[in-house]
């Protein structure tokens, strides 16, 4: 079933798994994503970007899960992914979201909490969570002094303030992970004694962005049917691993989806050029995915939590 976002990620943090929040774009990337999460016995979110809502509409997806989450057992999560400004938050409660993103994170400090306020205060009278970001996600490349780069991380202090002075639920943290496929050359730098340190000052279970991996086979099948993708890097597992004992709890993965699909479309289509049929080619997408997110669910120890 549907169910608020809060209850699942306070239960992940106590417990010491993490739960992951997958992007979903159709029909075929949502079942791959409740049917391994069934299968594993697996709580899950399901969120939707800003792209997302162009590509598909807001209310087909949000429709759409809410329907397939009503027909599984295990917990489901319908979250709003960097939801860009107050409006855009309420239409995510009006379409049904069990969790809502506010990302003004990019906006001065004083700003940011001033929009995630009024952002709490409407999504918990209606009983949906709330997550807000602090700091800025953004790779940190080698040849880029760490002292740097530190200016975008999330500041141990200013995080404990912004979790009492906003009401949020869960936070999301920059501690050096970014988004897509090339998170700089590598092994990505994760600031991991910066997450200790707002682990010990902020009780409330942490949100890692930017958390995709572009595992070794995917990316070696990818290059085989002829994809350049030579340069993707992700986040290491043992990252991962390490980062849930300090408290994150939702880790969010839409890149390492987008290759799944996107290497199974392209084994059909390159290696049979003859077929012509949709289905050959989005479902052995679909089963790549399957595989993927299978993989997600063991490395965050979210197996038989439900
Ligand atoms: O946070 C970024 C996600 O990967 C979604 O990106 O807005 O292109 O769907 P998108
Ligand atoms: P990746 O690009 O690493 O999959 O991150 C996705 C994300 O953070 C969506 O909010
Ligand atoms: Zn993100």
């Amino acid at each position: 079933p549907l169910v608020v976002g809060k209850e699942v990620l306070d239960k992940a943090r106590r417990e010491g798994y993490a739960v992951p929040s997958f992007n979903t774009n159709n029909l075929e990337i949502t079942q791959a994503i409740l049917e391994v999460a069934e299968e594993l016995k697996a709580p899950v979110f399901i969120q939707v970007s800003d792209g997302a809502r162009k590509y598909a509409g807001m209310e087909n997806l949000a429709n759409l899960v809410k329907d397939m989450a009503s027909r599984v057992r295990v917990p489901v999560v319908l979250h709003l992914d960097h939801g860009a400004d107050f409006a855009m938050v309420m239409q995510a409660l009006r379409a049904g979201f069990t969790s809502v993103m506010i990302d003004a994170s990019h906006h001065p400090l004083e700003e940011n909490v001033r929009e995630t306020r009024k952002v709490v205060e409407a999504a918990h009278a209606v009983g949906v969570s709330v997550e807000a970001e602090l700091g800025r996600l953004q790779g940190i490349e080698d040849n880029v002094q760490v002292s740097e780069a530190e200016a975008f991380l999330t500041d141990p202090e200013e995080a404990e303030r912004f979790v009492a002075e906003t009401g949020i639920d869960y936070l999301a943290i920059a501690i050096g992970t970014s988004h897509g496929a090339y998170k700089g050359k590598g092994r990505p730098y994760i600031d991991h004694r910066r997450l200790q340190e707002i682990a010990r000052r902020v009780s409330l279970p942490l949100v890692l962005h930017g958390a995709s991996g572009v595992p070794a086979w995917l990316k070696e099948k990818l290059l085989a049917t002829g994809a350049e993708v030579k340069e993707a890097t992700g986040i290491h597992d043992e990252d991962i691993q390490k980062a849930i004992p300090n408290g994150i709890a939702k880790i969010n993965i839409d890149t390492d989806l987008r290759l799944a699909m996107t290497l199974g479309i392209r084994e059909v289509v390159v290696g049979n050029p003859r077929e012509f049929d949709p289905r050959k080619i989005i479902g052995k997408g679909r089963d790549y995915l399957k595989q993927v997110i299978r993989e997600k669910f063991q490395l965050m120890r979210t197996v038989g939590r439900a």
